[in-house]
């Protein structure tokens, strides 16, 4: 990471081991919610940390990790739900310098962003906040993000590593899951970003990964991330995520965040006295906290210029709006009667809930934006924003203004308390009053445009009665001029899903294993994940991965490749003429994917092995060129532990979306594995497939009961004591939430599923030193009918430490 030697900030130089051992420890763990601890005596500076990844949560006072107290206002841009579809390197760059220069400005040293989770079933409550359910895409997108941020002079942090792909349980949830997959599709993604952009940071997941804890697994932080990926910045940890500290530390976990109130540095120096940990790997960790702490601007940066920001929102957003349905309405004529219907016309839903929420420096409404450009507009709110509740009379208002109209533009979509970090969604429909007023308005006015403000797929039963389908997805502070920009054509919609919709969940190989058993998740769908199943076993979506329509129209010419034979190690270039054929400039997307024949090993049928976007003004034409090398061929084989190429026939299809094959070519490659007779890949349904496929038994999940450390607050309804324990809690809690979420009832949802998804050990963590380990073990005792005097007492520690620190730090 530092390629200087580190300084402090008067310029002289610092080693960890020019600390004592104290010294060094105390480096391990964050002093507060965001900042590093400060060393006064050596002049070692704190960084300060903060989210990210769409836009900055500076918090200046009370600070938490779920987006409850306020913070600095800051540009939203669109979320990585919408960036992603933009498919475009240089604008999701040119927001991560945006997002990096607001840091900058604000004194932050990192911004904990981008998230490149593997989208594997469209019900993640956080879905809005990862990439794609493709590992290439989400990689390249996600080390865009972190250039751009990096430019600046600030750092970025991938996150959650690794397959953190679920809300539900995400604290205390082992992923089970074999090797090939784990690297193919759940650590490509940040395989690339690591190599590509070197991020200063890495932040290990919450969950457990086969049996260990993220933060306590030396296999993904130390010989993958590290020595396999060549990783020479620092990891920390997601807020909470700490298991076991002394683990950690030697598994290469070096920064706890947040501190803990000095409980785990108790912990590392038992451990260093007693010889389990080394001193050496305590020096190196804190070796790497100084180094961030050089690396970091040690001045704040200049005011950021927040009006072209908000420019830079609207455009960003424009360009990865998905056009899923035109019937050639769009783009509208402004000299026409609109009625806009749907509250999200005037209260937009924009971002998500949780950590990434971000206070905007200003909102635009879709409404004001197209009155101020149709010739005659009206409005219906047609359901509440919030609760979206049924109400008829609020249809049938909607359905007499869209009578009235020329065209109708129907906002709808997810309300906040849908989706959001802390949970999951339990099923893909839109509110029943969304659904039924799409389903009346375009029954009384078919010229119907429906704009979707959602992050995440649904499923959309009217789908063929509106005249046009807009996915804005949510777009950022600047979202609703960024609609009318789409609707009235000074933009054209250059979004192309980056991920599938299903036309129901059940389509999803995933569907049955999740989110699983709350200690276990079992991805027993393989490498089947979103149109890898989809394209394998010709299941049709409701609009498939890579799709999208444009105002332009395009001509693609035929593909040619530079070789037809690879030998070892061997590169092919493609290159495809594309022509912008109509009267408007628009922008296309080129995909590339590959089909391995050679029947070495069981392959989805085709994936994503690169992309190239395009933007030509009409009647211009631009040969696009895209290179592979051999990994593009290769698959993890879990046996050597490496990317093996086989030898044989393959595909490379160049494609407009994952079903939409525009030309072929066929390559032969000699590779290190010889072709085969190996099908397609399968779901490994039975107990016995899955263990052939992980190549050992098939674990059973954590009981609930003998209660330790590890139970959830919410598990502890399951004793007698434990449930006056959690009653006591929500009860104290639920007051201090309405306050803090002041009036939100989306806020105070998201924090009640947060306070029982939360382990003992994170109370204890989180309470910063109140709760000692021993009066925890002790409360844990009495759950398990063990020692009732001395667990009473620690019961009324906890309680009274969570009330005090638990979200109110
Ligand atoms: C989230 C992280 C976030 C952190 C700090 C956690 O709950 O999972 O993504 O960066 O909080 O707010």
């Amino acid at each position: 990471m530092a390629n200087s030697e580190p300084r402090r900030k008067d310029g002289t130089m610092i080693r960890a081991t020019d600390l004592s051992l104290n010294e060094q420890i105390s480096l391990l763990s964050g002093s507060d919610v965001w900042h590093t601890r400060d060393l006064p005596d050596h002049a070692v500076p704190a960084v300060m940390l903060s989210d990210g990844p769409h836009g900055l949560r500076k918090q200046d006072q009370a600070g938490d990790h779920l987006g409850v107290s306020g913070s600095n206002p800051a540009t939203c841009f669109p979320t990585a739900v919408t960036l992603a579809s933009s498919w475009d390197e240089e604008l999701i760059a040119e927001v991560g310098r945006a997002v990096g220069n607001e840091a900058r400005a604000e004194g932050v040293g990192v911004v904990l962003g981008p998230g490149l989770n593997i989208k594997r079933h469209p019900n993640c409550g956080r879905n809005f906040e990862y990439l794609s359910e493709d590992p290439l895409l989400s990689g390249r997108l996600a080390a865009a993000m972190v250039n751009g941020i990096q430019q600046t002079g600030v750092g970025a942090c991938l996150k959650h590593f690794a397959v953190n792909n679920q809300e539900a349980h995400r604290l205390v949830v082992d992923v089970v899951v074999d090797d090939r997959t784990l690297h193919e599709i759940y650590l490509a993604g940040f395989e690339h970003a690591v190599r590509a952009a070197r991020p200063w940071t890495v932040m290990a997941a919450y969950n457990s990964l086969n049996g260990t804890y993220c933060c306590d697994n030396h296999d993904l932080l130390t010989a993958i991330l590290r020595d396999r990926w060549g990783f020479d910045g620092l990891v920390m940890s997601d807020w909470g995520a700490t298991n076991d500290r002394v683990v950690g530390v030697h598994a290469g976990m070096d920064l706890e965040m947040p501190g803990s109130g000095g409980i785990s540095d108790g912990d590392v120096a038992a451990a260093v006295a007693s010889g389990e940990l080394p001193r050496s790997d305590v020096a190196t960790s804190a070796q790497r906290v100084l180094d961030l702490t050089q690396q970091a601007p040690g001045e704040q940066g200049s005011a950021a210029d927040t009006v072209a920001h908000h420019l830079l929102c609207r455009r960003a957003a424009a360009e990865s709006t998905v056009l899923l349905r035109n019937d050639g309405i769009l783009p509208l004529d402004p000299d026409i009667s609109i009625a806009v219907i749907g509250a999200f016309a005037r209260a937009p839903r924009f971002q998500g809930f949780g950590s990434s929420l971000v206070n905007p420096t200003s909102v635009d409404s879709a409404w004001d934006a197209i009155r101020t450009r149709a010739a005659t507009a009206s409005y219906a709110p047609g359901y509440d924003p919030v609760t979206s509740a049924r109400d008829d009379l609020l249809i049938r208002e909607a359905v007499r203004t869209a009578r009235r109209a020329d065209v109708v533009v129907l906002l709808a979509g997810l309300p906040g308390v849908y989706e959001s970090e802390g949970f999951d969604r339990s099923d893909m429909a839109l509110p029943e009053q969304h659904n039924a007023l799409i389903t009346k308005v375009c029954a009384a006015n078919p010229r119907t445009i429906v704009a979707l403000s959602n992050g995440s797929p649904v499923a959309m039963p009217w789908v063929d009665a509106p005249a046009a389908i807009v996915e804005s997805y949510l777009g950022g502070q600047a979202s609703g001029s960024a609609l009318a920009d789409v609707l009235f054509g000074d933009v054209d919609p250059g979004g192309r899903l980056a991920e599938t919709f299903p036309i129901d969940q059940t389509d999803v190989a995933s569907d049955p294993y999740f989110p699983g058993e709350p200690h276990q998740v079992e991805y027993r769908e393989n490498l089947l994940v979103g149109y890898r199943h989809f394209t394998t076993n010709d299941v049709p979506a409701l609009f498939p991965f890579g799709y999208g329509l444009s105002y332009a129209t395009f001509e693609w010419g035929p593909a040619t490749a530079d070789r037809t034979e690879l030998a070892p190690g061997g590169n092919v270039t493609v290159s495809v003429p594309i022509t912008n054929s109509g009267p408007r400039p628009g922008s296309d997307v080129v995909q590339l994917y590959v089909r391995d024949i050679t029947g070495a090993v069981a392959r989805p049928l085709r994936e994503l092995r690169g992309f190239a976007k395009v933007h030509l003004a009409p009647g211009a034409t631009q040969t696009v060129t895209i290179s592979l090398d051999d990994r593009a061929f290769s698959y993890f084989d879990a046996d050597s532990q490496r990317w093996r190429v086989p030898s044989g026939e393959f595909v490379l299809e160049l494609a407009a979306s994952s079903v939409d094959i525009r030309s072929t070519i066929t390559v032969t490659v000699t590779g290190q594995v010889p072709g085969g007779d190996c099908g397609p890949v399968t779901v490994a349904r039975s107990d016995q497939e899955f263990a052939e496929l992980l190549g050992r038994p098939v674990p059973l999940p954590r009981p609930v009961r003998p209660f330790s450390r590890l139970t959830t607050v919410g598990e502890l309804q399951e004793s007698r004591v434990g449930r006056v324990l959690r009653m006591g809690l929500h009860r104290y809690t639920r007051g201090q939430f309405e306050q803090m979420a002041a009036g939100d009832s989306t806020m105070v949802t998201m924090l009640g599923r947060a306070l029982d998804e939360m382990p003992l050990r994170g109370v204890a963590l989180f309470a910063g030193g109140v709760i000692p380990w021993s009066a925890l073990d002790a409360l844990v005792d009495v759950l398990n009918g063990r020692p009732l005097a001395a667990g009473s007492r620690s019961a009324a520690a906890v309680v009274r430490g969570v009330s005090q620190r638990l979200f109110h730090r």
